[in-house]
């Protein structure tokens, strides 16, 4: 299929860049640059080993979302593109809903005067809110702490009640745990700007002796050695799991929400430990508080994405830790 990834440029955008190009998908990336860069352009390319379809462009432009999708006669959308930061989506609310709730609307509008009716957008994890119970499954009720996680939840609802509307919009919101890694190539990964919010990238950090020491962000939580558990993801499975979605709506009409995990939950010392064989040096690290709107553990039920898309995540943390540690040599 003719493919468009809306945030084809970003972290996970550029994985599954690689899954649909390596899977015979044609792929045209549009990205607005504003957190990544050209860079990863050149690296995809050498990693696919023939010339990416990339526009400059902004989800909240219309008449730019129609050029692109009618030139390159788009048959379905993958929707990376967005604001992702927790933190800065309290201090920003009013960005966060423009970008990420009224640039799918744009997307939306631009689709359907295309007749462009097969959607994959990212979802997260964090629509479940406080978890009631583990492992997370689809039907868990859905809540959100902070406007981030609230974007995510108004546009799975305005997803479905598109699909109600009209029966040919096939629409799978994928509900992703924590991606981390990177390509096994090490060409591309996940390089926040400034101070990295979130575990992994820090830990890369410290590795590589930018940053002193991980702060450990709560030891006395009720779990196994009493730091935070989450279900870390490969960011190449995770990837994969797009392909999959995509085939999938290619004979499925209607709207679905998939959790893509592992089913499995790491502890923050677990990650801190693999991080630690990977590079073959110790990590710093020190026990601090526990982090505001932190849960203590969640970690998926990923039953639904097995038996709906055939997909199951096959790399172990040692390959994230790895992958993750091979890209961050080459930053
Ligand atoms: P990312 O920031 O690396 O990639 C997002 C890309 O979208 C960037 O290249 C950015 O420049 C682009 N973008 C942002 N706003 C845009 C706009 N208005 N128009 C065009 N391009 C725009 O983030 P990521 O980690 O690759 O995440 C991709 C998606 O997955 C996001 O929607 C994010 O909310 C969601 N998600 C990510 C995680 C995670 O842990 N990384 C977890 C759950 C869900
Ligand atoms: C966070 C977001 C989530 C988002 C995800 C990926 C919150 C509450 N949730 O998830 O919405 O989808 O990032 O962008 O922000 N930790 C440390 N030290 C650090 C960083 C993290 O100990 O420097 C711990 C955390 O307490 C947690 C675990 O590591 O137990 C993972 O944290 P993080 O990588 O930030 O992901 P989440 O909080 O799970």
């Amino acid at each position: 299929m003719r493919i468009l990834l809306t945030g084809g440029a970003g972290f996970i955008g550029s994985h599954t860049a690689v899954e649909m190009a390596q899977n015979g998908h044609e792929i045209v990336i549009l990205d607005n640059y504003s957190n990544s860069d050209e860079s990863v352009l050149e690296r995809l390319e050498k990693i696919i080993g023939s010339p990416v379809i990339f526009e400059e462009g902004d989800i909240r432009d219309y008449d730019r979302l129609y050029e692109v999708m009618e030139k390159h006669h788009i048959e379905a959308v993958v929707h990376f593109a967005g604001l992702k930061a927790v933190g800065e989506s309290c201090a920003m609310p009013i960005e966060y809903f423009d970008n990420n709730v009224a640039g799918t609307v744009t997307l939306l509008r631009a689709m359907k005067a295309l007749n462009i009716k097969k959607l994959i957008f990212s979802s997260s994890a964090t629509v479940y809110g406080v978890p009631q119970y583990l492992p997370l499954d689809e039907k868990h009720p859905l809540s959100s702490t902070n406007p981030y996680g609230r974007t995510k939840l108004h546009i799975e609802e305005i997803l479905r009640d598109v699909a109600a509307s009209d029966p040919e919009w096939s629409i799978v919101c994928l509900r992703y745990f924590n991606p981390i890694g990177a390509h096994a190539s090490g060409l591309i990964g996940e390089n926040p700007r400034g101070i990295p919010n979130n575990l992994l990238p820090y830990v890369a950090r410290v590795a590589n002796g930018q940053l002193k020491a991980v702060q450990v962000f709560g030891s006395d939580y009720e779990t196994p050695d009493g730091t935070g558990v989450r279900d870390y993801i490969h960011v190449v499975d995770l990837a994969y799991g797009h392909v999959c979605a995509v085939n999938y709506s290619a004979n499925h009409q209607g709207w679905v929400a998939i959790n893509l995990g592992t089913g499995i939950g790491y502890s923050v010392l677990d990650i801190i430990r693999a991080y630690e064989k990977a590079c073959g040096k110790p990590i710093a690290y020190q026990l601090v508080d526990r982090r505001p709107g932190d849960v203590a553990a969640n970690w998926a039920d990923p039953k639904l994405a097995k038996e709906l898309l055939g997909w199951e995540a096959k790399l172990s943390l040692q390959d994230m830790c790895e992958s993750s540690w091979k890209f961050q040599q080459s930053c």
